[in-house]
Formats: C-alpha cells, structure tokens, sequence
C-alpha cells in the first residue's frame, strides 16, 4: 500500500438528549475545546486526505465547528451504518485506502492508537476494529473472535446471547476499513435487529463472508470514555486534566499542589516553570522558562516570559504580553497589554490597552482608564517611567521615558521624557487648625452629654 493514505469520518449526528442542552452535545468543551475540536485534533494529526463530518438536521453550530472540513447531514438517524453512508459524497474519489470511523462524542483517542490499527490494516487486515475491556462491559457491543483471536463478527449488546454477552471485549466504535471495500459493505448492510437500526458493526460480519481478514485493536479504556451527560463531561475533564498534570511536570514544571491547577488544551510550558495552587489557566497561555506563577491566578490568552513573576492573586486578560523578568502581583488585573523587560506593577492595578516601557514601575492602584462608554484607547508608558501610587491615566494618554508621575494624579495630557507631573489639588497646611478642631468638637460632645443627663 506505500504510504498509507486516510480519510476520517467523524460521526456526529447524535442529538445528545441526554445533555438537556439547547448546544449540541459535541460542541461542550473539555479543557477549553469543544468534544468535537478534540476529535478533530487527532485525526488531523495522522495527516488525511481528508475529513468528513456527519450531523444531524439543524446542527449549523456543529457545521461551523467543523470548518474547513466537509460536512455532510444526515436526514434521519437510522444508525451507525446509515451515518457513514451520509459521508459517500465527498468520499467517492477515495476508494484505495483506509477510512477511519470516529465518533465525536469520544475525545481522547490517541494519535498512536489510530497509527496501531493502520499498521494492522497494513498487515492485510480489511477492517480493524478497536477493542476494549471496560470495568463494566455494561451495554456495548461485544467482539466475537475465532480460536486464533481474529474478529469474526460484532453482536450488538441487545441482539447478544447469554454466551456473547460473557465476552469481555468490547467494541469501542472505532474502525479502520478499506476504503475499497466500505461502500459495498454498508450497502449490504440491513436493520433487521433489535433496535431497527442500520448497525455499522454487521459489516464485520458481511466483510468475514467475503473472506476479507477482520481483526481487532485493544486500546486502554481510558481512551474510550465518551461523553453522553453532564457527569461524563466533568469526569472527562477531570481525567484530561489529571492526565496533563502529569505531563507538565514530566516537562519540567513544578505544580506545587497539581490537583488544585487547570490546563487548557493549548497551555504551554518552558522548563523550570513554578505554579503554585490554584490556578486556572484559560485558553491561550505560554509561560517562559524559569517563570513562576503564584497561587489564585487566572491567566487566558497570554505570553508570559522568562523569569516573570505573577500573582499571587493576579488576573491576566487576553493580548497581555509579559516580557522576561516582569512582575506583575496580587490584585492586578492585565488586558491587552504589553509590558516590556523588567517593567513592574506589584499591586491593585488595571493596566488595559496599554504599552509599558521596560523597567517602567506603575505604583500601587494605578488605572488605565482605557474605555470612555464608547471607544476603547491606549495608553503609552515609556521605558524606566514611574507612575506614582493611586493614578489614574486617562487614555488616549502617553508618559515620557524616564518620566515621574506624583502619586494620586490624574493624568489627561501627555507627559514628556523625563518630566514631572503632577495632575492633583496643591496640598494646603493649616498651622495650629488640627487642634482647634478637636478642641469645638470635644466640647460639642461633653454638652451634648450633659442634656442627656
Ligand atoms: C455503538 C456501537 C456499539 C459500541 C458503542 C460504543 C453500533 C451499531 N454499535 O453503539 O457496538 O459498543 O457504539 O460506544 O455501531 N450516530 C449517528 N447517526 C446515527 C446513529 C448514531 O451519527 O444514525 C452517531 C452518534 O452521534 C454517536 C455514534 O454514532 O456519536 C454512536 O451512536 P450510538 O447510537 O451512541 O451507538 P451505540 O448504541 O452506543
Ligand atoms: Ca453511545
């Protein structure tokens, strides 16, 4: 066969009732990626021709997950089989070899395992099924092979006899077929069963009375788990995210408490990272070598460079960009804002729509008043400026390079390098007044005393 040509179909028709969700059930999202977007991931990743999504009528939130690739409805749901024979079209100028069949609602398939049954296919198999041997077999179809292991044919859970009910080994739902000999298969395929149901699993059987080999595929149940209701989706999430802690500290990340920090998807890591706990990374997130992230953080679309310091406590917004060494500490929230080498805000900022030079030190309660109800503007802080405690900068506003602003300013014109400002009423000392104060005060309240007496 050379080097092994692919096509993936994608069964997505389900309706997900279960889910009781107006969304459909393959666009909820574990580790910030819809199901589907999970799927979608691995089969891209063995490099097919191409990809085919089937859904179901009015799924067009489905279709747009889907995009770039094809998507084809399926009018009514009439089974597994009737679901791939909805992928023919774009599929009829692929007919040498291997269609994989996936299903979107089961998102952690490893990339290795489809390359396992491809290899199998190349030893001659004509379909390769992936098998399991879940805790408990509970309903899904069992794997009926001959002395010598080779699969013969698949019984769905409700057609099983007591014997093939015994068998241990499961059908996942995932196969390998030849792409030759697909199309010929389900058409032969009937609904004369339990459920009425044109079962994709009969072409093992069909494809065994043509003497085409069938074999089977064991992979970890792990890998398996599909998502049919709220439960599941948190149990996927929570073995997703167990499974990523472990790989983020194989890395060379320490999580001081990893069963408390959240990844998502698409975080990553440089070596030497330190994450305290409780924290959650959102979508969108790469940390530099060497950075350390405090406890209670929520960090989403991200660049955090080397030797950077945040939190604890600090939220950082998409479009913020911390260059190597910045400090960022507790109670500062970051949006879309770039802040260059070794600049610092350590305390109770917001910094939104905003450039910072390298160096900059922006004092404690300072605020980009980024946003006047309408517009959103910038505000350009040069390199070494200090922004004194408790200012407000109100954008579209610039500071100088090596420009101080005194605490407590409110600054609405731009201040030139290595100037001075200071946007605050003069502060007037009244000598002796103090005292005077307390003294008609202390006596207001001895007579107020006295009349209540
Ligand atoms: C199927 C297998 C069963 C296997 C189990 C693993 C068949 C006949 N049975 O059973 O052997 O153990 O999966 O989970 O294949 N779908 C469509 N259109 C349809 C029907 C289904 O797109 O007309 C999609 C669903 O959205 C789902 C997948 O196919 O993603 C599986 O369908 P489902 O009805 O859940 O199959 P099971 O009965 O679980
Ligand atoms: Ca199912």
């Amino acid at each position: 066969m050379g080097k092994a040509e692919t096509a993936v179909v994608v069964l997505a028709a389900g309706k997900g009732t279960r889910m009781k969700s107006a969304r459909s059930k393959v666009l909820h999202q574990v580790a910030g990626r819809s199901l589907l977007g999970h799927v979608l991931d691995t089969a891209t990743a063995i490099g097919p021709e191409r990809i085919v999504v089937v859904v179901g009528p009015d799924m067009g939130d489905v279709e747009a997950a889907a995009a770039p690739h094809a998507v084809e409805q399926q009018p009514e749901q009439l089974g597994t089989a009737d679901a791939v024979k909805a992928a023919r079209a774009p599929l009829s100028d692929f007919n040498m070899g291997t269609v994989f069949v996936l299903y979107g609602d089961t998102p952690f398939i490893g990339v290795e395992t489809l390359e396992e049954m491809l290899a199998e296919r190349e030893r001659g198999a004509g379909i390769v099924v992936l098998g399991f041997r879940p805790d408990d077999p509970a309903a899904y179809g069992r794997l009926i092979t001959d002395d010598a292991g080779r699969l013969q044919r698949i019984v769905e859970f409700k057609d099983a006899s007591e014997a093939e009910r015994a068998v241990t080994l499961c059908n996942s739902g995932v196969l390998a077929i030849d792409a030759a000999v697909l199309f010929r298969l389900i058409d032969a395929v009937g609904n004369d069963n339990a459920k009425g149901e044109y079962y994709l699993t009969d072409i093992v059987g069909l494809a065994r009375a043509d003497n085409i080999d069938c074999s089977v595929v064991e992979a970890d149940a792990d890998e398996l788990q599909g998502v049919n209701s709220r439960a599941d989706l948190a149990e996927a999430e929570s073995f997703w995210q167990a499974r990523r802690r472990r790989q983020v500290m194989d890395d060379g990340v320490t999580l001081s408490d990893p069963s408390t920090v959240y990844f998502s998807h698409d975080t990553q890591f440089e070596p030497d990272v330190l994450v305290g706990p409780n924290v959650v990374f959102g979508p969108g997130v790469t940390v530099g070598q060497g950075a350390e992230i405090k406890a209670f953080c929520h960090l989403e679309g991200v660049k955090i460079g080397a030797a950077a310091a945040v939190g604890p406590f600090a939220r950082l917004r998409p479009g913020a960009v911390l260059e190597p060494g910045v400090k960022i500490g507790n109670f500062v929230e970051v949006k879309d804002a770039v802040l260059g080498e070794g600049a610092k805000a350590s305390h109770l900022s917001y910094i939104g729509d905003a450039e910072v030079g390298p160096e900059a030190n922006i004092g404690a309660g300072t605020i980009t008043c980024n946003y006047d109800g309408y517009f959103k503007h910038r505000t350009m802080i040069g390199a070494g400026a200090f922004i004194g405690s408790n200012t407000a900068l109100v954008a579209p506003v610039s500071v100088g390079e090596g420009a101080i602003v005194g605490a407590g300013s409110v600054i609405t014109v731009d201040v030139s390098k290595d100037a001075l400002a200071l946007g605050r009423g003069r502060q007037a000392n009244k000598e002796g007044r103090g005292g005077e104060i307390n003294a008609e005060l202390a006596a207001k309240k001895a007579q107020a005393k006295k009349g209540q007496n």
